[in-house]
């Protein structure tokens, strides 16, 4: 399945709800958003029937993102059907409230493996950024899923002015822990959010900062169709990563797709451009006809995003996009 330009579709971003138990300062106002209703999502079977036509396609790589997925009260039982697909990986993003007890059982389904935010070790700036989070639980959530095997552990923080200071000591804990952190920079998605872009700092300049407190950082090769770049610190036993979405965009090796809760196949993060697929699913699609529907869509997916030119689309919530 490719699009336009030759790019082949590879990745799902697959949302499960919409829901978050977490307001964190660069995704959600302050004042929250308006969840979606029951009927508006997708059901089990629709996210099994819509995934599985996208497998059928090309798709090998599926990551469950949300919201915050661990609030997704049948996520058991679809991590179960997903992993009887043929997939190369099959992985979840969570902002970890809920890691310590949901981590063994999602192993045990079939998960591969999980990455986990958290954009800072202090307990003050943590719950400043989170509006409200526990740092102590998400590193109990950490630690249960390292426990568990969820494997290889990947840690995502985006980089904010307010939690700059903590990049230095999340950088080093890959010195004695086998994980990827991930430095992230803030992309003004959400209008919402009123977060100027200025508060975002690019991943250059992070990256000097680590270097200059913790030595130079050697490259080290990953997944090719992976926005982050990864590095390794000297001696280190974890990796870390930068993803430039603003100051230097991946989209000419983006092999990915979103779908949403409520069953809108998104074909590129920062555009409105997709296929509602719940009316199809609801109305009884033939197969043949729901993979025509599909590739057609796929075919004009954008050639990628200019989020320093546009201002974001009203509307649009990172919270449901999910990243
Ligand atoms: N900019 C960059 N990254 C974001 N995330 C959420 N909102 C934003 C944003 N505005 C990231 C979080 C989370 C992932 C799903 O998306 O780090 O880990
Ligand atoms: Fe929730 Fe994740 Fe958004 Fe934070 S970034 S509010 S944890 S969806």
């Amino acid at each position: 399945m490719k699009d336009k330009f030759g790019r082949e579709m590879k990745t799902l971003r697959l949302s499960v709800t919409d829901r978050c138990d977490l307001k964190c300062r660069y995704c959600m106002p302050e004042e929250g958003v308006a969840w979606l209703d029951k009927p508006q999502l997708l059901t089990l079977e629709e996210k099994i029937r819509a995934v599985e036509t996208l497998v059928e396609l090309g798709i090998d790589r599926i990551k469950i993102t949300g919201g915050e997925p661990l609030l997704y009260p049948r996520l058991n039982d679809l991590v179960e059907r997903l992993a009887r697909l043929p997939l190369r990986d099959l992985s979840l993003t969570t902002n970890g409230t809920r890691l310590e007890t949901l981590a063994e059982p999602l192993k045990k389904a079939g998960l591969k493996r999980v990455t986990v935010s958290l954009d800072s070790l202090d307990d003050e700036r943590f719950k400043a950024i989170t509006r409200g989070g526990s740092l102590k639980k998400v590193w109990d959530g950490l630690m249960a899923a390292e426990k568990a095997g969820l494997t290889p552990l990947k840690v995502n923080c985006v980089v904010l002015k307010e939690n700059l200071e903590d990049v230095v000591d999340l950088a080093r804990l890959t010195m004695d822990h086998p994980w990827e952190i991930r430095f992230i920079e803030y992309m003004p998605v959400t209008a919402s959010v009123r977060l100027e872009r200025s508060q975002g700092v690019p991943p250059k300049e992070v990256k000097a900062m680590i270097e200059a407190a913790l030595g130079a950082m050697e490259s080290v090769d990953g997944y090719a169709h992976a926005p982050s770049t990864d590095w390794r610190l000297p001696k280190a036993m974890g990796k870390i990563g930068f993803i430039s979405s603003v100051s230097d965009s991946f989209c000419s090796r983006c092999d990915r797709l979103r779908l949403s809760a409520d069953g809108f196949l998104k074909l590129c993060m920062a555009h409105a451009d997709g296929l509602a697929l719940k009316p199809l699913l609801q109305g009884g699609i033939p197969d043949a006809a729901l993979k025509e529907r599909i590739r057609g869509a796929v075919h004009h997916k954008p050639e990628g995003h200019s989020f320093w030119f546009t201002t974001p689309a009203p509307g649009e919530a990172m919270s449901r996009i999910g990243g």
